[in-house]
């Protein structure tokens, strides 16, 4: 496979198009999409006119932020189809994503709109250094979830072989991994954690496996992480994110020669960065919760959506468009233990750093009386016996109250004790 940079003949050329270009791309198709949902979704006709703006006064980038937000919510009291733009006949897809209170978000596809994501998707491989010599392994879940066909009409576009393993039956994973001899795959990072675990027990070497890459996203992972599974497995880890309600996977994906952010597919999906108390636009570099506008989307066109991921948008280096720095958090799953807020990620990025910790995790959090409590479980890499896990769970209990700054209980597990997860890890489980 070919890691090192492609030409740039390979590239699609609006990749390495000018600013302007870019950004005359966005103009133009901000207004169509604007319209589009203006003239095609009586609940964006209503939103747009209860707050006095017509697509008519969009002229520039500038103007989008006259225009309403929309949230989960817009997708829930609309749910199933009442944000779509398409009739059902031009509508070849619906895929769904559940959520955490009772009813799916429900997503369409035009023909058109599975193009674009294709072609989007195949970008993200390629810029992962994928090429059509590769073969792909995909462990994203297929079904309803975005990841497996996302990953599987990207992989099929650029031309390389793919295996649609999905999520789960994890032998059969590392079987299939050991015999067909793929160069690259992609699952959420958690799961990859679990495929490497059932390597190591079948003895399948980093030095004798196949896979040179591997394409991680669908949840939060940090750069520890990160240097965590190319370590144990000998591979690249490259970050890509996606979300239904925007596409799928393949809204922004970082580039292998420099994996240094994100780059956002600009000409598609339209970022901006907001202050999530006051929901106005913050500067580049700043961080803030970043909304999305879809600039192509037929069958279900999104304006300004409230994604409550945590970034902050960096200028291109490997390609002209925007980057977004790797997000490690969503304004919904920091915890507020005692006033302090706390992300699952500045605890894992401790779990880590410590190589007697296996990096299985799970955060816990109780009432106690009036008092929030957090419980870290954790596993072991090795067997330890008391007084070694005692003395482990001294040292990450200082750690987080230094660093972090609240005091938590650490519960050292054996290996295999903390749940894995087959897609995307659950890292909290709330009891209050
Ligand atoms: O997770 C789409 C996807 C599939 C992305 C496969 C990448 C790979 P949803 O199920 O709708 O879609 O969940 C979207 O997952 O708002 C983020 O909070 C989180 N997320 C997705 N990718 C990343 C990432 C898919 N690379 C939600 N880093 C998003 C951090 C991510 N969080």
């Amino acid at each position: 496979m070919t890691v090192s940079k492609h030409d740039p003949q390979d590239l699609d050329p609006i990749e390495i198009a000018s600013r302007d270009e870019i950004t005359a791309v966005q103009v133009g198709r901000m207004k169509r999409a604007l319209t589009r949902a203006y003239e095609n979704v009586p609940h964006y006709k209503a939103k747009f006119d209860a707050h006095g703006v017509h697509p008519d006064d969009f002229h520039s980038l500038e103007d989008l932020k006259k225009f309403p937000f929309s949230t989960k919510e817009d997708l829930r009291v609309t749910y199933p189809y009442g944000l779509f733009a398409s009739p059902m006949s031009d509508i070849v897809r619906l895929h769904a994503s559940s959520g955490t209170t009772g009813k799916p978000t429900v997503v369409a596809y035009t023909k058109g709109d599975i193009d674009v994501w294709a072609q989007v998707m195949a970008r993200s491989i390629r810029a992962a250094g994928g090429t059509r010599n590769d073969m792909v392994h995909v462990s994203y879940g297929y079904g309803l979830f975005t990841g497996g066909l996302g990953a599987h009409y990207g992989a099929e576009r650029l031309g390389a072989t793919v295996i649609p393993m999905s999520g789960g039956q994890t032998e059969k994973q590392v079987q299939l991994i050991r015999d067909f001899r793929p160069t690259i795959i992609m699952v959420t990072p958690s799961y990859m954690l679990a495929l490497a675990d059932e390597m190591e027990r079948t003895g399948l070497t980093k030095e004798e496996c196949s896979l040179e890459v591997g394409i991680f996203g669908a949840e939060p992972w940090t750069e520890e992480m990160r240097s965590t599974i190319e370590e144990r497995v000998g591979i690249q880890a490259v970050d890509i994110y996606g979300l239904s309600e925007i596409v799928g996977p393949g809204v922004s994906v970082e580039c292998i020669e420099t994996k240094d952010g994100l780059h956002i597919w600009e000409d598609h999906f339209y970022p901006e960065i907001i202050n999530p108390d006051t929901g106005e636009p913050v500067a580049d570099g700043e961080l803030g919760e970043l909304v999305f506008t879809t600039l192509s989307k037929e069958a279900q066109p999104i304006i300004r959506y409230r994604t409550r991921d945590l970034t902050r948008l960096l200028p291109g280096t490997a390609r002209t468009m925007r980057r977004m720095e790797k997000v490690t958090g969503r304004t919904d799953d920091m915890l507020i233990i005692r006033g302090v807020n706390v992300f699952p990620s500045q605890i894992e990025e401790l779990i880590l750093k410590d190589d007697r910790f296996a990096p299985h995790y799970q955060l816990e959090v109780h009432k106690e009386g009036p008092l929030d409590k957090l419980t870290v479980n954790v596993e072991s890499r090795a067997p330890a016996d008391e007084s070694a896990a005692a003395a482990m769970a001294k040292d990450l209990t200082h750690h987080i109250k230094s660093l972090i700054g609240i005091s938590a209980k650490v519960q050292i597990r054996p290996e295999g004790a903390v749940e894995r997860s087959m897609g995307k890890a659950k890292r909290v489980v709330d009891h209050r």
